[in-house]
């Protein structure tokens, strides 16, 4: 019998189809939830698949952004429906995608970098209700989207200001009574919040809302809903 090869414990995982990247094989590894022979590994674990590997939770393999998505709805208390349509600005390794497609939601992704084709294919595989578009959001013809959509989701690396642009950007497409929910990626003080405050005054807008998850990270969210008509 020949010898197996061996490799690293978070390229193993996603070549057994366990994990879709080595990303989140390696946040679940580095979680405690990989067990290799009875004791917690690390991504640079050496294995061959001859060892007892144990992965232990079902839910170890979702995105980052899946859970995040799912606690800020939930803060907010905004139920997708499965006749909901929308827009996810940044889509990442496509958290946010994974989770609205569970949910039903027809949604379009658009992730301006190729890094995540990949990911971002096998989700859109997975959930017929998402699609992903490989632009620049800056950039993209919104008319080209031809939807009009009840959530509209922005959460790209970028500055203030930036995030502001793309709100106004593609606002014209949410519903009334749809809601815009973006990203902020500064501290949530009296002075980043009032300058959003200002930079969503609309008279398309009539709330406004800041949302803390995480105190430990330089972001924060504000969510706002489109008049009724
Ligand atoms: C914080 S991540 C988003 C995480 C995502 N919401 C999730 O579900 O995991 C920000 C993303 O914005 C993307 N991005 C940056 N500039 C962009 C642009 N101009 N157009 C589209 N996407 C952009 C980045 O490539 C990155 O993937």
């Amino acid at each position: 019998m020949g010898l197996k090869a061996v490799t690293r414990l978070d390229v193993w995982l996603v070549a057994q189809r366990l994990f879709s990247s080595r990303q989140s094989a390696k946040r679940a590894i580095r979680s405690g939830l990989v067990i290799v022979n009875g004791r917690v590994a690390k991504p640079s674990t050496q294995v061959s698949g001859n060892e007892h590997i144990v992965v232990l939770s079902p839910h170890a393999d979702r995105p980052r952004g899946y859970e995040k998505l799912r606690c800020l709805l939930n803060l907010v208390g905004i139920v997708p429906s499965r006749q909901a349509y929308a827009i996810d600005i940044g889509s990442s390794a496509g958290g946010f995608l994974k989770f609205l497609g569970e949910a039903g939601v027809r949604v379009i992704g658009i992730e301006v970098s190729p890094r995540f084709l990949r990911e971002l294919s096998l989700v859109s595989a997975a959930h017929s209700s998402v699609s992903v578009v490989l632009a620049d959001a800056f950039r993209l013809p919104t008319e080209a989207l031809r939807v009009s959509v009840d959530l509209l989701l922005v959460d790209v690396t970028t500055t203030p200001s930036g995030t502001i642009k793309l709100i106004e950007r593609y606002a014209h497409l949410v519903r009334p009574d749809g809601h815009v929910i973006a990203a902020i990626k500064a501290r949530p003080t009296p002075q980043t919040v009032n300058h959003f405050r200002m930079g969503t005054a609309s008279s398309r807008f009539c709330s406004f809302r800041a949302v803390v998850l995480d105190t430990n990270t330089q972001e924060f969210h504000v969510v706002v809903r489109v008049s009724a008509p």
